[in-house]
């Protein structure tokens, strides 16, 4: 039996001048998937999801989005909001909030663009638009409740901790109802009970929502936790593959990467 595959990256190779930073990369997604990749700074993580997501373009291989099975999207050649259409949404390593909003008008900007009600189409305001309106609200009520942050509908965004302003953005991505969802260190400056909570989310947004989950982390705890496999890059390739206990037991990724902590993973 074949498996059902949400994400295909066939060798990719990404090159920016004379730097490799995707060097001949296959890996593939299965659908419902928790799926990490790790690996040091500069390994080509946040290279790889951009190479996913229409923000740059490789030079050799193939990306192949199943939103629905059977179904099949060429990604590289795509302009990145046609990507996100097809089903493919993330959160970024730096946080890209409109920090002098709400919570809600955040989440609200998500629901709408997805839709595609532009500037012109608020101003005009006509009874579609007006609908549209109360199903962006109403989809905004549910994703706060989701993530958590009801009682901080009101609150701008930069006064957030780093915990709830990870969980908005989460919400924000959300917004655009994705098949799969990119996260780039997502529990980056939070706290260990706020890492904890975001795990739990994390879970949920697979469990409840059916959300396929591609997920970069340093914390070495909190990606073995979560993750049911991972892929481990180390100077733009691939250079081990498995579950949590395959990687830390993987001679060529403690000497690469996990080095001493991989006991206390
Ligand atoms: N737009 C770009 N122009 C030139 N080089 C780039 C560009 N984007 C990434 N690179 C290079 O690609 C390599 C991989 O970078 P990338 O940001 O993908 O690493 P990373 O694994 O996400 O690292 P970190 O853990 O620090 O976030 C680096 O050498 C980086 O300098
Ligand atoms: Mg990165």
């Amino acid at each position: 039996m074949s498996i059902d595959k949400i994400f295909d990256v066939d060798r990719v190779t990404l090159r920016f001048g004379g730097v490799v930073s995707l060097n001949d990369v296959t890996l593939h997604q299965q659908r419902g998937e928790i799926l990490a990749i790790i690996g040091p700074n500069g390994a080509g993580k946040t290279s790889l999801f951009n190479s996913l997501t229409g923000v740059y373009q490789p030079q050799e291989g193939s990306v192949t989005f199943c939103a629905q099975p059977g179904e099949s999207f060429d990604v590289i050649g795509k302009k990145a909001h046609r990507v996100a259409k097809a089903g493919v949404a993330r959160t970024f390593q730096a946080s890209r909030m409109f920090s002098a909003l709400t919570t809600f008008e955040n989440i609200k900007i998500g629901a709408e663009s997805h839709r595609g009600i532009g500037a012109v189409g608020a101003m005009l305001r006509g009874p579609g638009t007006r609908r549209d309106e109360r199903k962006s609200d109403g989809k905004t009520i549910e994703l706060l409740r989701f993530v958590g942050l009801e009682g901080q509908a009101n609150t701008i965004s930069s006064s957030l901790s780093y915990g709830d302003r990870r969980r908005l953005e989460i919400a924000r991505a959300l917004a655009t109802e994705p098949q799969v969802l990119l996260l780039d260190e997502p529990a980056a400056g939070t706290n260990p009970s706020e890492k904890l909570a975001l795990a739990d989310l994390i879970r949920k947004v697979r469990d409840v929502m059916g959300v396929s989950i591609l997920l970069i982390e340093h914390d070495m705890k909190l990606v073995m936790s979560l993750a049911e496999r991972l892929y481990v890059l180390n100077f733009g390739s691939v250079i081990a593959e498995g579950t949590p206990d395959e990687i830390r037991a993987n001679e060529a990724v403690i000497s690469a990467y996990l080095g001493t902590t991989a006991e206390d993973a």
